[in-house]
C-alpha cells in the first residue's frame, strides 16, 4: 500500500535520523505534520500537549520504518550505461578509453532522454531524493537531465561540465574558455527561469570537470561566475596519485590551494574524492566551509588510497556520500554507507599482513555506520548547505519508507523490537525492494510499492 501525496497532512510512525554525526535518533510513534509546500511544521512526540489530537487524523505509517531521504552528492549522469563494466584501466586510461566517448554520444539528444530518465528513476527507487549531478560538456542534454530531474520530481542540482583544455579530446571539448563560461551561464539562467522549477527543487552548480580538463582563463572565470551566481560549485579533487600529482606539477601546489587561487571554495562548493588532501588542505577547505563528497566505492577502482574521513571530519571538514556513478559500479547510497565503514576499518588496520600489527594501519580512522547513516543524510544537507536530510520544523519532508517484511527484500527480521537494531540491519541489509515509497517535498516519487 502507498501513502501517497503527503503535502498538507500529517503522518505518524517511526523516524530515524541522525543530525549530529556518531549518534541516530529514533522518534517513536511521532507525527509529523507537513504543510502544503511539503517543509515540516511540526515533530509531534506522544507527550507533547498537541499530540492527541494530531494523531486522530494522521496517516498511519507505523508498519514501516521512516528514514530521511538519501544525499548523493557525486554522480556523472552520462555514465550510468556503463555501470558495472569498463573498471580494469586507471583514471587517467579510462577517461579517454570509455567515459568521454560515451559522455559525448549524449549530444544526440534521442540518445540521452532514456538513459537520463531510467537514472532518475532507478536513483528515486534506490532511495536518492536528491542528487547532485555532472551532466556532460554540452549545453542542450543538460538541460534535458534539468528537465528530467523536474518531471521525475527529484531534487537535483546539476552542471554542465567545462572542460575546455586542448587536451581534451577533440570532440568532446568546449571551444573556449569564453564559450565554456557563456554556456554554463546559460545553464544557469535556464533552470532559474524554468517554469516547471518554480519551487527551486533543480539548482544549477557551476562544474569544472577537475584542473587537468581546464585551463587557468576557464577556473577564473567560473570562480568570478559563482561569486555573481551565489550558485554551487562542484568538481574533483586530489582523487588519485596521478590526478593529485598534476596540479603540483602543473601549479606547484595542490588542487585544494589552486580551487582557492581561482575563487572556486566557498560553503556550496562540494570536492569529490579528496583522497590525498593534506592536513593543511583540510583547514583551508573548513575554513572554506566547503564539503568533501566521499565516495568509497569508486576509490576503490581509481583512488589509489582511501580518504582519511575520521581526520577530516575531526578538523571540521563538512563531508556527505556519493556513489560516483559510474567510477563506483552501484548507485545506492546503502552502499556508499556500508563502503564507508568498511574502508575506514581497513584503514584503521591496515590490510598487508606481511607487517607486524603494529605497523600495519592508521589508528583512529574506523567511523560508524551511525556515522555513514549521518554522512547519507544530514551531512549531504550540512553539504549542500539546504534544508534536508533530517526529520524537523523548516526542513523539507525528503523521506523513504522501509518495508522490513517484504520477502523480496534483503531485510530478515527475527522478532527484534529494539529500534536501534532494527535500524542496523535496514543500514546493513536493505535491498532496493525493501524501499516501500519515496517522497521529495512531501510528493510521491518512486518506491517499490508505488
Ligand atoms: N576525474 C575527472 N573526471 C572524472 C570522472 O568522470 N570520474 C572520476 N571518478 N574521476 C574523474
Ligand atoms: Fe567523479
Amino acid at each position: 500500500m502507498t501513502l501517497g501525496d503527503l503535502r498538507g497532512r500529517s503522518i505518524v510512525g517511526t523516524w530515524f535520523h541522525a543530525p549530529q554525526e556518531g549518534t541516530i535518533e529514533v522518534l517513536e510513534d511521532t507525527v509529523i505534520v507537513i504543510d502544503a509546500s511539503g517543509v515540516i511544521e511540526a515533530v509531534l512526540a506522544p507527550d507533547h500537549p498537541a499530540y492527541d489530537r494530531a494523531v486522530t487524523t494522521a496517516i498511519d505509517a507505523t508498519d514501516r520504518f521512516m528514514l530521511p531521504g538519501f544525499v548523493d552528492l557525486h554522480v556523472h549522469a552520462p555514465q550510468y550505461p556503463q555501470l558495472g563494466q569498463a573498471l580494469d584501466e586507471p583514471l587517467e586510461v579510462w577517461l579517454g578509453k570509455y567515459t568521454f566517448p560515451l559522455e559525448a554520444r549524449y549530444a544526440d539528444l534521442d540518445f540521452a532522454r532514456p538513459r537520463y530518465d531510467a537514472l532518475v528513476a532507478d536513483l528515486l527507487a534506490n532511495g536518492t531524493t536528491t542528487a547532485l549531478y555532472f551532466a556532460t560538456a554540452d549545453l542542450e542534454p543538460t538541460k534535458l537531465l534539468a528537465d528530467l530531474a523536474m518531471a521525475h520530481g527529484q531534487r537535483a542540482l546539476i552542471g554542465k561540465v567545462v572542460m575546455d583544455h586542448p587536451s581534451n579530446p577533440p570532440g568532446y571539448r568546449d571551444s573556449s574558455a569564453t564559450a565554456a563560461i557563456a554556456d554554463t551561464r546559460s545553464f544557469i539562467d535556464y533552470v532559474r527561469a524554468h517554469p516547471g522549477n518554480a519551487d527551486g527543487r533543480v539548482l544549477p552548480v557551476i562544474t569544472p570537470r577537475f584542473i587537468p580538463s581546464c585551463t587557468d582563463e576557464a577556473l577564473r572565470g567560473l570562480g568570478a561566475l559563482a561569486r555573481e551566481c551565489q550558485c554551487h560549485v562542484q568538481t574533483h579533487c586530489s582523487e588519485s596519485d596521478w590526478a593529485h600529482g598534476y596540479a603540483l606539477e602543473r601549479f606547484g601546489e595542490t588542487d585544494t590551494t589552486a580551487l582557492e587561487r581561482f575563487g572556486l571554495l566557498g560553503r556550496k562548493t562540494v570536492l569529490a574524492h579528496s583522497n590525498f588532501i593534506t592536513d593543511e588542505n583540510m583547514g583551508t577547505i573548513a575554513r572554506a566551509g566547503s564539503a568533501v563528497a566521499h565516495c568509497p566505492v569508486s576509490n576503490a577502482y581509481f583512488a589509489n588510497a582511501v580518504f582519511p574521513l575520521r581526520r577530516a571530519l575531526d578538523r571540521g571538514v563538512h563531508a556527505g556520500l556519493g556513489t560516483d556513478i559510474s567510477g563506483g559500479p552501484i548507485a545506492s547510497i546503502f552502499d556508499a554507507a556500508r563502503a564507508t565503514v568498511q574502508v575506514s576499518r581497513m584503514l584503521e588496520t591496515g590490510v598487508d599482513s606481511a607487517l607486524p600489527q603494529a605497523e600495519r594501519g592508521l589508528p583512529g580512522s574506523a567511523v560508524t555506520i551511525a556515522t555513514a547513516f549521518h554522512l547519507a543524510t544530514a551531512g549531504g544537507g550540512i553539504a549542500l548547505d539546504l534544508p534536508i536530510g533530517r526529520f524537523a520544523p523548516g526542513y523539507r519532508f525528503d523521506a523513504i519508507a522501509i518495508d522490513s517484511a517484504t520477502p523480496d527484500g534483503g531485510i530478515r527480521l527475527f522478532g527484534e523490537t529494539a529500534p536501534l537494531a532494527i535500524l542496523e540491519k535496514i543500514l546493513y541489509t536493505a535491498s532496493r525492494a525493501n524501499i516501500a515509497e519515496v517522497w521529495v517535498d512531501g510528493r510521491s516519487v518512486g518506491g517499490a510499492k508505488s
